[in-house]
């Protein structure tokens, strides 16, 4: 019967076919033990000589690092195994050789290692890493669907800027000029918004960065809500739930994952609503008074943006996610709503994960009154013609709305605990990077 490492407990003392790779190869004396991964977990199975005969038991020894091979035998309970149980080895057969396998126990530089993703993803902290990705991916999902917001796809090819135009990726477009990879679907999400009054998009979002940090990549990929009748309150309640529904549940059901990573999931456990908030001249105040923690960096003048080294003092100060609230309207995008009694700052927030991680959410309410927008599009340099659509979201029944994008690599990075997002994501992008 055929059957997969995670449900071999099922199965003691029957028979069973495990379909798989070669993990790894041990032997002492007449006895092999053929570690097989087959992407549900790792079987030990211990092949005798005797029991599989003479010839099976010599090509065993001869068995090559991820060769592919279907191992039949007796499923035996075993308290020291990792999935409690282990195979006796009856019979076995390669599909496919792997004839000198490139990544071995040995100690291999991140260089060598990311040249080689298509098999290093095969490995168990890359592994366990790329399905928490999954189980995040999915939380966000079933959460929002839950909550009532409809999924609605927003495309990749764009005509015209939606997060500022230093970053765009652009590329030829038939007779009809340049297209844009999008760096956001946001202004789609908003129309959705109008037809469904809540909605998300979920995909690939594309920014020109050319900065080598470990917390940027060209191609990420972003959650986006979008809610009609909601306004910066609403925004951030909805941000805490959604990043506490992702947490729990993957301490719920990948801590085997987290554990292989090293993570310690103690300061997870914190992450429960209400996050704490702070403003950006809090920001600034509070980073004037650990200048010492900055380093080299100086604290921000009123009107700069927050750097990465500022973002991760602030973090480190609190125990769960921070919002950052009302930046300077001036350093913001363009359809950010101001803060009425005081203009000069936005109804936005970041979202800061702690432990030093940084941003992992970008919000805010929408300015949903038509003139205020034309006049902010042109303030930014944009021309307005390129927008009309959007604007006309406002002239047509506007309502207070409001907005989030949510990072998934840079919260899996946090999740996870690992250093740089590239290894967040099964093919990372980077400025200096496109292979494989
Ligand atoms: O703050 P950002 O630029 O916000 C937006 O794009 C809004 N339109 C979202 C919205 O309101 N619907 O990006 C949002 C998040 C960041 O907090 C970060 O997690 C991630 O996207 N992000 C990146 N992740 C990896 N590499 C990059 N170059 C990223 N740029 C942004
Ligand atoms: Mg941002």
């Amino acid at each position: 019967m055929l059957t997969t490492i995670d449900r071999l407990i099922d199965h003691v003392g029957r028979e069973v076919t495990l379909r798989g790779w070669l993990y790894n190869l041990r032997s002492k004396g007449r006895i092999h033990f053929l570690l097989v991964r087959d992407g549900t977990g790792i079987c030990q199975c211990v092949a005798v000589a005797g029991e599989v005969g003479d010839e099976a038991f010599a090509r065993a020894a001869r068995l090559n690092q991820e060769c592919s091979l279907s191992v039949t035998g007796t499923v035996r309970a075993d308290a020291r195994s990792p999935g409690g149980c282990e195979l006796s080895v009856r019979t076995f057969e390669v599909h496919g050789d792997a004839v000198d396998y490139p990544i071995t126990k040995k100690e291999h530089g991140v260089e060598f290692l990311m040249s080689l993703r298509h098999l290093w993803v095969r490995s168990k902290m890359q592994h366990a890493l790329l399905r928490i990705r999954a189980e995040v991916e999915a939380a966000a999902q079933e959460w929002l669907n839950e909550q009532g917001f409809v999924r609605f796809d927003t495309p990749i090819l764009t005509p015209c800027a939606a997060e500022g135009t230093t970053n765009l990726f652009a590329t030829k477009y038939f007779d009809l000029g340049h297209a844009y990879l999008a760096q956001t679907g946001q202004l789609y999400v908003e129309a959705g918004m109008m037809a469904y009054g809540k909605v998300y998009c979920f995909g690939p979002t594309f920014r020109a960065e050319k900065s080598k940090t470990r917390r940027h990549l060209t191609e990420f990929w972003m959650i986006e809500p979008e809610m009609a009748f909601a306004d910066f309150e609403e925004n951030l309640r909805v941000q805490e739930g959604l990043v506490c529904a992702i947490v729990s549940r993957v301490l719920a059901r990948r801590a085997a994952d987290l554990e292989a990573l090293g993570r310690d999931p103690e300061p997870l456990k914190k992450v429960t609503p209400p996050f704490p908030r702070i403003t950006y001249d809090r920001a600034l105040e509070l980073l004037r008074e650990h200048a010492s923690a900055l380093g080299e960096h100086a604290p921000p003048a009123w009107g700069e943006d927050l750097g990465a080294p500022h973002e991760e003092v602030l973090s480190r100060l609190h125990e769960k996610p921070v919002f950052v609230t009302h930046y300077p309207t001036a350093i913001k995008a363009f359809y950010m709503q101001p803060e009425p009694t005081r203009p000069e700052v936005v109804r936005c927030a970041d979202l800061l994960a702690p432990e030093g991680r940084g941003e992992i959410i970008g919000g805010s309410q929408r300015i949903h009154d038509p003139e205020l927008l034309e006049k902010r599009i042109r303030e930014h340099g944009l021309r307005v013609e390129d927008y009309r659509w959007y604007i006309d979201l406002r002239r047509y029944g506007t309502v207070e709305h409001a907005g989030f994008g949510l990072g998934i690599e840079r919260t899996v990075a946090w999740i996870t605990g690992v250093h740089h997002i590239r290894e967040t994501i099964p093919f990372a992008r980077m400025l200096d990077k496109i292979y494989p």
